[in-house]
């Protein structure tokens, strides 16, 4: 699946405080790049042109010159003067996020970790764990809410990124890195892991909602609300919790306590399943189930060989989990 239905992912489009820093250097960045070309693309253009062999001429090398102390220097001051002035351009972005950041406001918590090939988002101080579609607070400048990630992995090494949330971070095992968002405008963007990582780096997505505040206080409200337990899918939830479903998955409030997959408690919830691979609908669910190397080549949860019957029971009672 294509994530068509979200605005294009680019720097050049920030809607995050850290993000509108690093698009302004972007532009410093690619318009010295510009300019470099530019010069580089006229001289080459006008050698090539002034000095090629014209009908006529003799086959004779023009005249050689060695050494010029004042085109060396040239050649070596200019690019070292522009090489310094993106370093301290680069550094005071650094500095100004890290300002920006401290300045303060509400803090929301959030551990982000890596899986081949999702997301697991767990919220410590909210009691709420779940995958590939992370939820935030709309920030607000009469009252700043910041949202600072904590980006751990299990397996290998995987990079966050939305490109108009803020830049790059990689998420690498045993070392904790961190980043902060603040996003002033409501709305749905997409993210990717940007390190290669595997078979299906390419469908570990993100999708991050943010809400106006009130409108996340709800969303948190149904996250900490325990699964459904409705008799109608009582068939449903013995198939699901007497196969090896239990091992990788958790349902909060049931023996299902698995971390090796995405928590499900309220799987219905989220938009899209195997990160983002398909949309969250019935019938895929069903073909998720059936065999998700079938939607997600590579996959690491097995096909469990389970009857037409048992995956319709287990389909009826996830569509429970809203
Ligand atoms: Cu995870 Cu690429």
């Amino acid at each position: 699946m294509t994530p068509s239905d979200l605005p294009v992912p680019s720097v050049f489009a920030p809607v995050s405080t850290p993000a509108f820093l690093i698009r302004d250097l972007s532009w410093l960045m690619l318009a010295v790049s510009a300019a470099i070309f530019a010069v580089v693309a006229y001289l080459l253009v006008h050698a090539l042109v002034r000095f090629r062999a014209r009908r006529g001429e003799d086959d004779r090398e023009p005249p050689q010159v060695y050494g010029s102390n004042s085109i060396e220097v040239a050649w070596i001051v200019v690019p070292l003067l522009i090489v310094v002035v993106l370093f301290l351009a680069t550094a005071r972005t650094v500095f100004e996020i890290e300002r920006a950041a401290a300045a303060g406001g509400a803090t929301l918590r959030v551990t982000v970790v890596g899986h081949q090939w999702w997301w697991e988002f767990r919220y410590p101080d909210l009691g709420i764990v779940t995958a590939n579609e992370l939820h935030i607070p709309l920030s607000d400048p009469a009252e700043r809410r910041l949202t600072v990630l904590r980006l751990e992995a299990v397996d290998v090494i995987h990079s966050f990124w939305i490109p108009q949330l803020n830049g790059k971070t990689d998420v690498i095992p045993n070392h904790p890195n961190t980043m902060w968002v603040e996003p002033l405008r409501a709305g749905a963007y997409y993210g990717q892991c940007a390190e290669y990582c595997g078979t299906q780096h390419a469908n570990m997505q993100i999708r991050v909602f943010v809400h106006p505040k009130a409108e996340f206080d709800r969303w948190v409200a149904a996250q900490q609300a325990r699964a459904s337990e409705s008799p109608a899918v009582a068939a449903g939830r013995a198939v699901f919790l007497g196969t090896a479903c239990v091992s990788c998955h958790r349902v909060r409030g049931t023996a299902a306590d698995g971390t090796f997959g995405p928590d499900l408690t309220h799987l219905m919830s989220r938009t899209t399943i195997g990160a983002g691979v398909a949309r969250n609908t019935e019938e895929n669910l069903r073909r998720w189930i059936r065999d998700p190397a079938q939607l997600k080549p590579g996959a690491l949860m097995p096909a469990m060989n389970l009857t037409d019957d048992q995956i319709a029971a287990v389909v009826g009672y996830l569509l429970t989990l809203k």
